[in-house]
């Protein structure tokens, strides 16, 4: 089917009918929400702000701080204290987004750093259609770390990772075996919402992924929870399915991390929603989660 423009559509229809085929013209292109009562064209914005960078600097506006004392990477609330002192960032190769990532986060020494530069990274298109950077929750200083796919509608609305249904099970999932978010680090794949939750390319996750290996360095889980195919696939670089993944336990390694991290994966939540019947073989996953922390806290 060829694709039509708005302005296609819309001279042959009238009245509501008219609205509706926009609507459904937005629906169809993955514009399925709402998110001021106002137009913005962004492309002029940029242009308006490439023009002003020529003319001389207006007095200096301090950055909002970055998540600074904040666990989370929720603004920082007025009376946080000053921001980590910014990164010293490499000379970056215009146009390899992947290669400017991998260099931004290693030259990031805590996780407001990263969280920063993370808010701050224009490699990735996906942030374009976003409406917030969603970057983690919980507890950085957590043993244990999860890692989802991507924000959904109401994570990208609200900036927290698994805040919609899918995460009101994974809260329900985490407290079945005695944790909440107070115990537990989460965090995703993409730190931005693909437009209509259609799933992440191969290119997106690519230039993403320093992000994320970044942040796992940075807080050293002992264990690490794959919830999903693509988490999983991508951050155990295997080819195989979830349903072979999970219930495995893989060494988790980057070049800067100490030691490795004992990865296991299971299914998302979002597919335990829609095929109950999985719950079985998660909750088993479950146990197995529970006993490796109880292990590595013996250990240590
Ligand atoms: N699904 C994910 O993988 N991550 C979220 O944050 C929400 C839904």
């Amino acid at each position: 089917m060829r694709w039509g423009s708005a302005s296609d559509i819309l001279p042959a229809m009238g009245g509501d009918g008219a609205i509706r085929a926009l609507l459904d013209w937005y629906a169809l292109a993955g514009v399925d929400q709402a998110i001021g009562d106002a137009p913005r064209d962004r492309y002029r914005e940029a242009a308006v702000a490439a023009a002003a960078k020529d003319e001389p600097a207006p007095a200096a506006t301090p950055e909002p701080a970055p998540a600074a004392a904040a666990m989370t990477a929720r603004e920082a609330p007025p009376s946080a204290p000053p921001p980590a002192a910014p990164p010293v960032l490499p000379a970056l190769a215009p146009g390899d987004a992947t290669w400017s990532a991998q260099e931004i986060a290693a030259a990031c020494t805590s996780l407001d750093q990263l969280v920063a530069v993370v808010r701050a990274f224009e490699g990735c298109a996906l942030k374009r259609t976003a409406t917030n950077t969603v970057i983690g929750d919980g507890n950085p200083q957590a043993r244990l770390m999860i890692v989802g796919e991507a924000p959904g509608a109401e994570e990208d609305r609200q900036g927290l990772p698994f805040v919609g249904p899918a995460g009101r099970l994974l809260d329900r999932m985490l407290a079945a075996i005695g944790l909440d978010r107070s115990a537990v680090y989460i965090t995703n794949m993409l730190p931005w919402r693909p437009p209509g939750n259609r799933s992440p390319t191969a290119e997106e996750l690519a230039i993403c992924q320093p992000f994320l290996e970044r942040q796992i360095e940075l807080i050293q889980p002992r264990t690490l929870v794959l919830v999903g195919g693509i988490a999983a696939k991508a951050l155990l670089n295997r080819r195989e399915g979830i349903t072979r993944l999970r219930g495995q336990w893989f060494p988790f390694a980057t070049p800067r991390l100490e030691g490795t991290v004992q990865a296991t994966a299971t299914f998302h939540p979002a597919y335990l929603l829609r095929t109950p019947s999985a719950k079985r073989e998660v909750w088993r996953d479950l146990l197995a989660i529970d006993e490796k922390i109880r292990e590595a806290e013996t250990a240590s």
